[in-house]
């Protein structure tokens, strides 16, 4: 199976193995202002909670403006501090600005409406790891940015959060403890479990996990380790070569792009915006010949003020997928039009 993120398929982990020696880096200059955590959710929890200690949320009816077409998990999670609303009113406190696939939104014009309202801004890079606007790395505009290592990196879990706030930074510290570590491990082992073996029974395990994220705190060792390593050979540089040869390739049949003005992008996925028929049939084999695949709305404006979605076909584009597979991916898709 392709998947949209790259797994461990290791069945027995060697965390030894996974010692890192080297100096790399994940988030090169911007690294110094970066707290590792948990996972993505709990970089949300931890972020929602300081806004709620500092007042900016009054109380769990405070709300969050947020776009449409996150995962489930991820509105479960902010109910746990505030209300997520797609609608701006009185009561919003602050904005929570995703990048979709790893694609920028139009930060500028956030950040104006930001100003204008008084509204802190929260960007979700879970997709854009390492992606830039006009040459500045997303999760540095707003006051804070979050990340997940496991959608780009082989890491089984793995979270951080990037902030140049003092306060957030030592309210991140004190909410990293140890108390859980026991628990934190046996749901590694579960994350891992369904990594190898995606039952539904294993899905159900780690689904019931995900309701106690917001008591895990600390990165496990292993999934930095491995992250790091990813980093060393090049993960992000496979994935930007596989992404603009799947475009490439696709160039003919596609019905719309992703205009950008810089091109300084890591999808965490390939967007294809193809006939809806089309993409309706490359769903069907693609599936068939073992890719993860499925047809989401994107918003095309990048502007969750002023969004306007369009359908397009997601297919993986990960580090770890060779060339006769990228081959596969591609041909299957030709194979429809
Ligand atoms: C948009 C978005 N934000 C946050 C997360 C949470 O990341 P993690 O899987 O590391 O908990 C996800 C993952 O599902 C996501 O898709």
């Amino acid at each position: 199976m392709i998947t949209f993120n790259p797994l461990n398929l290791t069945s027995k982990l060697n965390f030894s193995d996974a010692l890192y020696k080297g100096t790399a880096d994940i988030f090169a200059d911007y690294e110094k202002d970066i707290k590792y955590i948990f996972s993505g959710k709990t970089a949300i929890y931890i972020l929602l909670q300081y806004f709620r200690t500092i007042g900016a949320f009054k109380n769990k009816t405070s709300q969050l403006l947020v776009p449409p077409w996150m995962g489930t998990w991820v509105y479960i999670m902010m109910h746990k501090c505030c209300f997520p609303s797609l609608v701006m009113n009185k009561d919003i406190a602050g904005i929570w600005v995703y990048h979709q696939y790893g694609f920028p939104q139009k930060m500028e014009l956030i950040l104006d409406f930001c100003d204008e309202n008084n509204l802190f801004c929260i960007e979700d890079c879970a997709h854009a790891l390492s992606s830039f606007y006009n040459g500045q790395k997303l999760g540095s505009f707003g006051d804070a940015g979050i990340f997940s290592l496991a959608k780009f990196f082989p890491s089984v879990l793995g979270g951080a959060i990037y902030t140049k706030n003092d306060r957030i930074k030592s309210f991140i510290n004190k909410s990293i403890t140890t108390d859980y570590s026991e628990l934190s491990q046996k749901v590694f082992n579960i994350r891992h479990e369904v990594e190898i073996c995606p039952t539904a029974k294993n899905m159900l395990k780690l689904e019931q996990c995900y309701a106690v994220y917001d008591y895990f705190s600390e990165c496990p060792d292993y999934s930095l380790n491995i992250s790091k390593k990813c980093i060393e050979d090049k993960a992000i540089e496979k994935r930007k070569t596989n992404y603009l040869k799947i475009i490439k390739e696709l160039e003919s049949v596609s019905t719309f792009y992703i205009e950008l003005p810089n091109k300084n992008i890591a999808p965490w996925v390939c967007p294809l915006f193809l006939p809806l028929k089309t993409m309706q049939k490359a769903t069907q084999k693609l599936s068939k010949n073992g890719v993860e695949c499925g047809i989401y709305h994107f918003d095309i404006n990048r502007n969750m003020l002023n969004p306007k979605y369009k359908k397009c076909l997601i297919v993986p584009c990960h580090g770890q997928i060779n060339d006769n597979q990228l081959e596969k991916i591609i041909t299957t898709i030709q194979s429809v039009t």
